[in-house]
This record gives structure tokens, sequence and C-alpha cells, in this order.
């Protein structure tokens, strides 16, 4: 008798929470509070405690489950997710239309125009309502069960409203919205770890995530605009179908368009490119569908794609403006840089001033000069680039920009080395060069000091306070210059100063990735960091050594060796050392026994539960020796995803072999 009180209740409960949760986040029309929502939640969380048999696995408290798992189960698709034949023209298109046309003679259909989601492919397989099942799209015939990760996201309903069917498979898309990805990204910078290039890597690299309370964290989100598998319903038209996925509950892409013939595609494209920046997800173009689904049959499928549809890429955004100057940006290794100074223009949405034109071969080869009218190119993401010059409207006087005869910023020779393009400037006092190298030392990257910004280390140039990163740490004995500086009072300084002197404890790769180096960036810094435990190993090691470690090429290896071996970056070595700035990968910690004691142990691949520098820390606490390179000495490898060389070299030598997930099992008995 309690029970059914109990039931009957939590059944209510759980009727309003989905109600309110369809209401926030696929209507985006909430009608309730936080705190309100809050309250329900709580009471319902209460009664399942109180009473565990009644506990359901669509109940709304039931998102994230439990432990991480140790792999994806690879299954089938009952029907296969293929892909679809892309055009990037108006030709494109109408040939297309003219193929239905020929295909299909006695017919009358129309179109179905979508946003083309640029994120990850999903289906989802809902049992008499219930979300039974999310599968990843794999390699189109079978993909990995990634339930768990997909019942976090909150739009996804654990349960469709209204009448289901007993099987209905959906199919879309999940994206990180930009927002979202921004905020992920600053956290994952601050913590050290590498940003995601783009949001649909991160939307990808959360999915594959083992533990669903980390992908709980992701802000992921996922729109559905196709189906599967099917029992017990039938759709006539797509626009039909987009109705009912609404009406079960499920999000959208936010618009679509129905059109005739030609001349309304067309139309309908240039809306769909208008209303990119109104969509929460990153649009790389429209998807085409025939709206008559009884059709589909007799048009069939390539091997790869349907015959019924079709992806339309817009081009790269392009416009013309006027090249007012060029001007030389001087880097920190002395490079000099052409840069175009541009009449201010909205290109994809910002306004565009300014755009490297990479070096002076490209600009002669481009024949860029001042006082052209040239074209912009901005497609998503990318940074702006000068494509070509409009020659019908050269002014008459207009000059190829010439050669640099010295550098611009201090008049020092500039030089072109053998097998570069680039010219330097070769003063090595150069102030711009100092400039660019103390402003990569404190980036928020590098050593991160955020007191130190553009104007400051300017001044501080001007004035000779400073010339290299070394000297920053001895401006805590200068206060008095400091304070002479324009719009530098006590509490400016002492900012200064607390800010350089925090930075002597930062994480060693960073101190690396500061120094300047040629070709190393923060990645190739952590990877250095995480075969030398300091930096006077890391002086020690030769070419050859150095080309051992995953990601390092012979190029790479030959820049950081003779960076080490010039005398004047060991002077400053000298002296950032007697600063007190850290130059080792951190205190070891104490040694367990364990079964890898004096084992010699490769890392290898991508590890998704965590980064590389933690499992090697791992792996040290417990007694291994971590080694960059496979030899007959090694005793085991771990491999991670997509692991290459490395496995196959531990493979024929016979070595034994983990995946991440035995490494963790390790790392928790
Ligand atoms: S329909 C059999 N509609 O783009 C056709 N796909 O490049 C099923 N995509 O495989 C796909 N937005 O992963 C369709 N509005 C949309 C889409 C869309 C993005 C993805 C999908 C597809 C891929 C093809």
């Amino acid at each position: 008798m309690a029970d059914s009180i109990f039931s009957a209740r939590m059944d209510q409960l759980r009727k309003e929470l989905e109600e309110h949760n369809h209401r926030y986040y696929v209507l985006a029309q909430p009608s309730i509070s936080d705190r309100e929502y809050d309250a329900l939640l709580e009471e319902l969380t209460q009664l399942e405690l109180e009473n565990p048999e009644l506990v359901r696995s669509d109940s709304p408290t039931q998102r994230v489950g439990g432990a991480p798992l140790e792999g994806f189960e690879t299954v089938a698709h009952r029907v296969p997710m293929i892909s679809l034949a892309n055009s990037y023209n108006l030709e494109d298109l109408q040939a297309f239309v003219d193929r239905l046309h020929k295909l299909l003679p006695a017919e009358q259909f129309g179109y179905i125009l979508e946003p083309k989601v640029d994120g990850v492919a999903l289906s989802l397989r809902y049992e008499n309502g219930i979300l039974t099942q999310a599968l990843s799209r794999g390699d189109g015939r079978s993909g990995d069960d990634i339930t768990a990760n997909i019942r976090t996201i909150e739009s996804i309903p654990l349960r469709l409203r209204g009448d289901a069917p007993p099987v209905l498979e959906v199919r879309g898309e999940v994206y990180m919205p930009a927002e979202g990805f921004r905020r992920l990204n600053r956290e994952r910078e601050e913590s050290g770890q590498p940003p995601f290039a783009n949001p649909r890597n991160s939307a990808a690299g959360s999915l594959k995530l083992l533990d669903p309370r980390q992908v709980a964290k992701r802000p992921l989100d996922a729109v559905f605009y196709a189906v599967g598998d099917l029992e017990g319903i039938e759709f006539n038209t797509h626009s039909e179908l987009l109705a009912a996925l609404g009406d079960f509950g499920l999000r959208r892409p936010p618009k679509h368009w129905s059109c005739e013939n030609f001349a309304e595609l067309e139309q309908a494209l240039n809306e769909n490119l208008e209303a990119k920046g109104t969509y929460p997800f990153e649009m790389d173009g429209a998807v085409i569908k025939v709206n008559q689904r009884n059709l589909y049959e007799e048009l069939g499928s390539t091997a790869k794609s349907p015959r019924w549809a079709m992806a339309f890429k817009y081009e790269a955004e392009q416009v013309e403006t006027l090249l007012r100057d060029i001007t030389i940006q001087v880097g920190r290794t002395g490079v000099l840089t052409p840069v175009a100074e541009l009449q201010p223009v909205l290109v994809a949405g910002t306004t565009v001033s300014r755009a490297t034109l990479h070096n002076w071969e490209e600009m002669h080869r481009k024949d860029i000069r001042i006082g052209d009218r040239v074209i912009i190119e901005k497609a998503g993401e990318i940074i702006p680039a000068v494509v070509r010059v409009v020659p019908e409207h050269r002014p008459a006087d207009a000059q190829p920009f010439p050669l640099p005869e010295s550098c611009p910023a201090c008049g020092g020779p500039v030089e072109q080395r053998e097998g570069e393009v680039a010219w330097r400037c070769s003063n090595p006092v150069c102030p711009a060069k100092s400039q660019s190298w103390i402003k990569h030392y404190v980036s928020r990257r590098a050593m991160d000091i955020d007191s130190l910004g553009e104007e400051l280390i300017k001044q501080l140039l001007e004035a000779e306070l400073i010339q290299d990163p070394a000297d920053l740490y001895e401006l805590a004995g200068r206060r008095a210059s400091l304070l002479g500086l324009e719009r530098m009072g006590a509490k400016s300084v002492d900012n200064l100063i607390k800010g350089i002197e925090e930075s002597r404890e930062r994480d060693f790769w960073r101190l690396l990735h500061g120094l300047g180096i040629p070709q190393v960036g923060e990645k190739t810094a952590q990877l250095l960091e995480e075969a030398y435990a300091d930096l006077d190993q890391l002086m020690q090691a030769g070419e050859e050594e150095l080309q051992s470690i995953d990601g390092i090429g012979p190029n790479m290896a030959a820049d950081i060796v003779s960076f080490f071996a010039l005398p004047d970056k060991q002077l400053l070595i000298q002296r950032l050392r007697e600063a007190g700035v850290n130059f080792s990968r951190g205190e070891q910690e104490e040694i367990q026994e364990s079964a890898l004691t004096g084992k010699a142990v490769v890392l290898t691949g991508t590890l998704t539960q965590m980064t590389r520098n933690e499992a090697k820390d791992a792996l040290t606490k417990l007694g291994a020796k971590v080694t960059g390179s496979v030899s007959s000495k090694t005793d085991l490898l771990i491999a991670g995803e997509s692991a290459g060389s490395k496995l196959a070299k531990a493979e024929k030598l016979g070595i034994e072999i983990w995946d991440e997930a035995a490494l963790l099992r390790l790392l928790e008995s």
C-alpha cells in the first residue's frame, strides 16, 4: 500500500522533471526556476534512496552512471551509417537535381534543406520509448557503444514523449557549443593540458572518455535529423519525420527549408549561410534531401552514399579591400614577417585589418604591392589570408615591396640562411627580437606572468632594464628605476615583481617552451619534459637520442642541440638557474614496490584517461623506468589509441604489451 503511494508520487515527479527538462533543454523555454527544479529533483532522489526497488533507469536522477568503463563495446548498426556525397558549387547542385529527374522522370517531388552540423555522428535506439543504446558511427557498419556517455547529455531524452513506437532509431550529431568550447579550452590551458583545435575535436574527444562522470562535465549537446532502424512507425516525407522527432522531444537543427526546385534551393542555401551565426553548432554547409521518403528505395545508394541526399559545402568567404601598407614584424628568433595592413573589412563574421603575408617569396609570387586592391579569405576559424590581388585596380606607381636591407627595428644586418625562405635580423640584441621573445616567455602558454603586458615590456626595453628573460628576475633589485617609469606606482611595481617571483615555480615544460628554442612549441616542450627529468639531462642529449622521442624529428632535434650549444644561451640558462627558476620535472615521490619495479617501460599512442605525464609519474612511483624508445631492453610497452611504429617494433621483439585499461587496473590495485 505504502509502496504504491510512493510509486505514484515518484511517477509524478519523474513526469514533471521530464517536462521541465524538455522545456529547458529542448525548447529553451523554462517555466520554473532552478530552485524549484532542484527541489523536485531532491524529493525524487530522496524517495529513490528510500525505495531502491522503485528506481527506473530512465529516471532523471540516473543520467550519470557508475564506475568508468574499461573500454567500449563494438556493436553492429542495424542500418549502416553511410555518408553523403559532397558538392561545392551550384553546378554540382544542378547536376544532382538533373540526375534525380532523370532517375524519376514521372515523379513529382520536392526537397528539404538543412544546415550541415559539424559535429560527431550518433545513432540512438529507443525501444518502446526508452533509450536503450547509443552508438558512434565507427566505420559505418559498426560503432562504439557510448550509451553511458550519451545519457549525460541533458537535452537527450531518456524516454520519448508521446506514443512511442516499438523501435525508433534516430540519427544526428553531438556538438560542443562555441561558448562551452572556449570555456573548456581555457580550463585545459590553465591546467597545462593541450587545448582542443576546434569544437568538433573536443566533442569527439569527450565522447571517447571512459568515465561518464567526466563526460557529464563537458558542455555537450545534440541535434537529430534522420532515422535508422524503425518498427511500428513510418514517415511519408522527411518534413513529417522532422515534425515527429520534435513531438518525441528530440532536438532538431533550428531551421530547415522546403524547396520545390533549383531556384528555391539556391535561395535556401543563401538563407542558411546568413543564419550561420545564429546556430548553436558549427555549420559547415547544407544537406539537401528529397522530401518524399517513398522514393528512397527506388533511388537507392552507391557504396558510399544515398542518391536521395547531397551535402553542399560553402566556399570560404572572400571580400575585397585595400592594402594600405606592408609592415614587418620581427619574431623572437629574428624572423622578419611581412604583414598586410588592410582597410578594415568584415569577413566571415569578424573585422579583419591585418593578415600575414608569410614571407617575401610568397608575397612576390602573388605580386602583392602596397596600394593594391586585394581579396581576403577567411574560412571558419582559420586565420585570414590574402588570396590574390585585383590587377585591374593596381595604381600606376605601385612598386614590388623590396627585400629587407636591414632590420626595420634595430637597423641591424639581415640574413637568409641556407635552405630557408625566411629573412632574419642577425643582431643578437635587437630590441624587437627581445620584445617578441620576452612576450613569448611571459605568455599564458609559457611562464604565464600576467602582470607583464606588452606595453610594460616595451617600456622596460626602452629603459634598458631588460633584454632577455633572465633580466626579469633582476628587476626586484631595481625598484627605484621601475618606480621612475611612466604609470608605475608602488602597487604596480609590487604586482609585477610578485608575478615574476611566482613564475620561478612553474612547471618545467613551461620554461622549455618559454626559452624560445626554434620549433619547440608547447606540445614539444611537454614531450621533452616527459623524456627528461631536468634541464641538465636535456642539455646533454644528442640528436640521435632526441629523435628517438615520438614526435621529435631530425630537424627539431638538430635545432634543440644547436640552441643549447650557443654560448649566449648557456649564459642565459646559467643566469636563470641562479635566479632559482625551476629546471626539473618535479619532486620524485616515494617509490612503491610493485610488479613493475625495476622494469623498463615505454608509453606510446594516445591515452584517454590521463595525460602521458600523469601515466609516467604514476609508473615512476611504482618503480618503473620510463624510457622513450623501444629496444630489446624494454620490458613492457603500454600502447594507447592509434599507437604506431613503437607498437609494431614491440610486437616484432616479442615485448609484453598492455593497453590503457590494463595500466588503469594496475594503478587501481
Ligand atoms: S543526413 C544517409 N543531415 O554529415 C544520410 N547528415 O558528410 C544521413 N550531417 O553522415 C545523414 N548534418 O554525420 C544529414 N542535417 C544533416 C547533417 C548530416 C551533418 C553529417 C552526418 C553525415 C555527414 C555526411
